[in-house]
């Protein structure tokens, strides 16, 4: 190793600027940790003439990424381009192919790629390092791999998106609907223009993705995750949640089960006692349960250009450290290939919400269908008239523990009822 760590940086955006401000505020103390001072000789972007806050002056400066990756002598190459296809892809692929260590904080390149870039580097024994990827500046990937060791992990369920967070946060201390609190949310840079891959789940998705590779040691499966978004949660369900003693909460799970690992993002009631309900905002939260640890929280910025930048630059302390683990805790070639559970086969309790015709005889007929179904009710509100003319009810129910198939055929019945005037609302219910 050279008396000092040379690093390429691609991408001057939000997390590629904060990168270089903290390298340049925390130089001496980085030096100090890792043993050499860690210096950025080259970075590229679309435009390296936009004032950004940051000294570029005797930094190589190139508009195109790749030849920046040719034509400097680098130790590291970070990726913070984003995109799961494209130039990303490409700059990391070209890096390793010339002997440099990776880091990126690209989840959705890693969750459709990884497998794949993380042999080449093996193959090219370079490091591909990505703890910024997931959760931002929560050493969730460092804790995985080295805290937590010596546990199996029987479950891992974390608030992975602060944009959902803060959404369903606004929408419980407001009361506001969820259009309403996403424009207030855009307004305030919480959420992009396209809110699509954080409302709709993807971006938790592609952090679960990688979290159950390293947790179960298996090859990542994006496209076997179930993913729903939240942009069917009403600010009813979260006050009748909240009267049942529950919050609403955007929840990435991936638990290990005999027949395989069952992956999904989706809304989740969770009691108002766990840890993890009381996580409010742009905050993101981990709980990874083991056999001997038993659980484990980790709480912090999901998000943002200095708490994402200081996990890019523990990335890069590890480099220049020495520090070597495979990027999804064993050898590529040592990673099962894990068959997942389809969520029809999910067992768990439910709340349901219904909007009905205020008529004797309706909760008669819909109990009637739970019955059948083998499904027990565990509680019920009955909700004031939203419109009394119409003479429509609110009604909400939570279930006990039951088949997801089962509530899925039962609330087909109970949606074709003529007395039901929506679909059903169906919320799983996450016991923490
Ligand atoms: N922002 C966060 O808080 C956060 C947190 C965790 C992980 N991440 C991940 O970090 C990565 C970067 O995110 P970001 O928020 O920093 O994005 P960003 O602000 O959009 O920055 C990306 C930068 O790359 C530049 N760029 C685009 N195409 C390029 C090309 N062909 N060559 C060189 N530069 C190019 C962009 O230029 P233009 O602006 O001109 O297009 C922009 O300056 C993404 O993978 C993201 O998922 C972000």
């Amino acid at each position: 190793m050279s008396d000092m760590l040379n690093i390429a940086i691609a991408g001057l955006g939000t997390v590629g600027t904060g990168t270089l401000q903290l390298l340049d505020r925390q130089d001496g103390l980085l030096a100090e940790r890792a043993l050499q001072p860690l210096r950025v000789v080259a970075v590229a972007d679309l435009d390296t003439g936009r004032d950004r806050g940051v000294d570029l002056g005797k930094i190589s400066c190139f508009d195109d990424a790749l030849q920046m990756v040719a034509e400097t002598d680098v130790d590291v190459v970070v990726e913070l381009i984003g995109g799961s296809e494209g130039i990303a892809r490409e700059v990391c692929e070209a890096a390793i192919a010339k002997g440099r260590h990776v880091i990126t904080a690209n989840k959705a390149l890693l969750a459709h790629h990884g497998i794949e870039i993380a042999a080449q580097a093996e193959k090219a024994g370079v490091v591909l390092a990505y703890e910024a990827a997931v959760v931002g500046s929560v050493p969730i990937i460092k804790a995985l791999r080295e805290g937590l060791a010596g546990n199996r992990i029987a479950r891992i369920t974390g608030i992975l998106n602060g944009t959902c967070n803060y959404i369903l946060s606004a929408m419980r201390a407001t009361g506001k609907e969820f259009d309403e609190v996403l424009a207030e949310a855009q307004s305030l840079g919480y959420a992009e223009a396209d809110p699509s891959f954080d409302v709709d789940g993807v971006d938790a998705a592609h952090k679960l993705a990688l979290l159950t590779a390293v947790a179960y040691g298996c090859i990542i499966n994006f496209d076997g995750i179930y993913v729903e978004g939240i942009r069917h949660i009403t600010a009813r369900d979260i006050a009748c949640a909240e009267e049942l003693g529950y919050r609403i909460k955007l929840l990435g799970t991936t638990r290990r089960l005999e027949q395989g690992v069952e992956q999904r993002v989706h809304p989740c009631l969770i009691p108002t006692g766990a840890p993890l309900s009381h996580v409010e905002g742009v905050l993101n939260a981990v709980m990874v349960e083991g056999d001997f640890v038993g659980p484990a929280m980790f709480e912090g910025a999901g998000a943002g250009s200095h708490p994402t930048a200081s996990a890019v630059v523990a990335d890069m302390v590890d480099i220049a450290r020495g520090v070597v683990i495979p990027t999804f805790g064993r050898p590529v070639t040592e990673l099962e290939k894990m068959s997942s559970v389809p969520m029809k086969n999910h067992s768990g309790a439910y709340y349901i919400r219904l909007s009905v015709t205020d008529k004797p005889g309706v909760i008669a007929d819909i109990s009637a269908i739970l019955r059948d179904g083998k499904i027990s009710m565990e509680s019920m509100l009955q909700h004031g008239r939203a419109d009394a003319s119409l003479g429509v009810v609110t009604v909400v129910m939570t279930t006990h523990e039951t088949q997801e198939s089962a509530m899925i055929e039962a609330l087909a019945k109970i949606g074709a009822l003529p007395v039901v005037e929506e679909p059903p609302c169906m919320i799983r219910i996450e016991q923490l």
